[in-house]
């Protein structure tokens, strides 16, 4: 089945009306995944189907154009429910380059086996001319995995942004102003499930589309929004807005420190704090009260504590503040270890522990994998001597602690 969305634009997905799991969630009302054909001069695919439809999907398109004629196929999102039937597709596409980002392609690479195929590695702000018709690309990493992009049509007015401005639901209709039944719901259900914990990725990416003009949404799930799409930028750009509560959060940064390395490890995580709108309170624990600062921790809403490690073991007067932290009350409030190191690095296992021990919410690996699927080592924050590499993790992990603290 396929359908023409625009000029030479066909969509030639697959409606999905079972109850599908996904993400620990069913989906009760199915969901589409949507791909699309460019028949212009240098044929291209935007985006496939799920890994289950591989060979469905190929035979359908196959009635609309022979395979080998495809030059480009643009992976906006490497999840299986899009890349999924890339291995089926290139497998009759020779000739087709696979247009995708830098991070895009290693994780295709690794995930299917394409080492052997040509990839178009683009960039924010890239154009790629498709022979009759002009692609522009925007990285729009964390919406909602590190590798994503959109993709925008300049001739159609038209943006293919993926997951991004979809709605789990199997539309048969394919267009939301044929739409039988209500759908906003489902689109904002949808925001908030898989958009909002990267609310700052949200408005980065609108802020990077607000130049384009835009008459047409055809994201990979649910409704191709043609009537009204500026209103569903709209609903994204209210739904991404700081969440009303003005309060500002604060976060206590304390640390301890030999040669001044875990202090520059502070200041990093502290601009990432503040980058996002948290108010912090820094110590260096070698001229700062135990008591007053521990006052200040019962006041803040997170807490980062570090150390960098001698010997096996914390440094200065860290120990004894963590050990204060048993008699004030955190319970529900974030906090995570960091510190700078040069081998092994224990002193920042056992603030860890300390902290759950004092009933933090302790925000690591596992914590962030399991809430908002993000597989960088952030936290416990590591970083070995002053290394910039790793000061650059730093301050990710600073972005990332102020949104989880703004969200709390
Ligand atoms: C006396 C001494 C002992 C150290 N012992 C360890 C250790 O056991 N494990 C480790 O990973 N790093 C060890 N280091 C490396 C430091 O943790 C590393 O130099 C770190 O960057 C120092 O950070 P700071 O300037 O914040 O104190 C040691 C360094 C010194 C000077
Ligand atoms: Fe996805
Ligand atoms: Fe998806």
């Amino acid at each position: 089945m396929s359908v023409q969305i625009n000029d030479k634009v066909y969509w030639v997905g697959k409606v999905d009306d079972r109850k599908v799991p996904f993400h620990r969630l069913i989906l009760e009302r199915g969901t589409t995944y949507n791909s699309y054909l460019l028949m212009t001069d240098k044929p291209t695919i935007i985006d496939t189907v799920d890994i289950a439809f591989g060979r469905e999907y190929v035979d359908n398109l196959m009635k609309l154009i022979n395979p080998e004629a495809i030059e480009y196929i643009v992976i906006n999102h490497v999840e299986p429910d899009h890349a999924g039937a890339l291995p089926a597709l290139a497998a009759k596409a020779k000739k087709a380059k696979i247009v995708t980002t830098e991070l895009g392609s290693q994780l295709l690479k690794d995930m299917f086996r394409l080492h052997h195929r040509e990839f178009v590695i683009v960039r924010d702000g890239d154009s790629l001319d498709i022979g009759g018709k002009t692609l522009k690309f925007f990285e729009t990493p964390y919406l909602h995995t590190g590798e994503t992009m959109i993709t925008y049509s300049a001739e159609d007015k038209t943006l293919f942004p993926c997951d991004i401005f979809s709605t789990h639901i199997a539309a048969g209709e394919l267009f939301n102003d044929l739409a039988q039944g209500e759908y906003l719901e489902d689109f904002k259900v949808y925001y908030k499930l898989i958009m909002a914990p990267h609310r700052p990725y949200v408005r980065d990416m609108l802020d990077k589309i607000s130049a384009l003009e835009i008459e047409m949404i055809a994201p990979s799930h649910g409704y191709i929004l043609r009537e009204n799409a500026a209103s569903f930028i709209g609903l994204y750009d209210d739904m991404s807005k700081d969440s009303g509560n003005n309060k500002t959060k604060k976060v206590a940064v304390v640390y301890s420190t030999m040669t001044g390395n875990t202090a520059k490890v502070a200041q990093r995580l502290v601009k990432g704090l503040e980058d996002n709108g948290i108010a912090t309170s820094v110590f260096n624990l070698k001229s700062a009260d135990i008591k007053e600062v521990t006052e200040v921790i019962k006041e803040s809403d997170g807490l980062l504590a570090g150390s960098s490690t001698k010997y096996a073991d914390m440094v200065g007067s860290v120990e004894e503040l963590l050990k204060e932290l048993k008699d004030i009350p955190v319970e529900g409030k974030f906090a995570a270890a960091f510190g700078s190191y040069g081998w092994s690095g224990e002193a920042i296992v056992h603030i860890e522990n300390y902290l759950a021990e004092a009933g933090f919410k302790v925000v690591n690996q596992n914590y962030l994998v399991g809430t908002i699927g993000v597989d960088e080592q952030l936290f416990p924050l590591r970083v070995k001597f002053d290394r910039e590499e790793g000061m650059e993790t730093a301050e990710k992990a600073g972005d990332v602690f102020a949104e989880l603290v703004n969200s709390n």
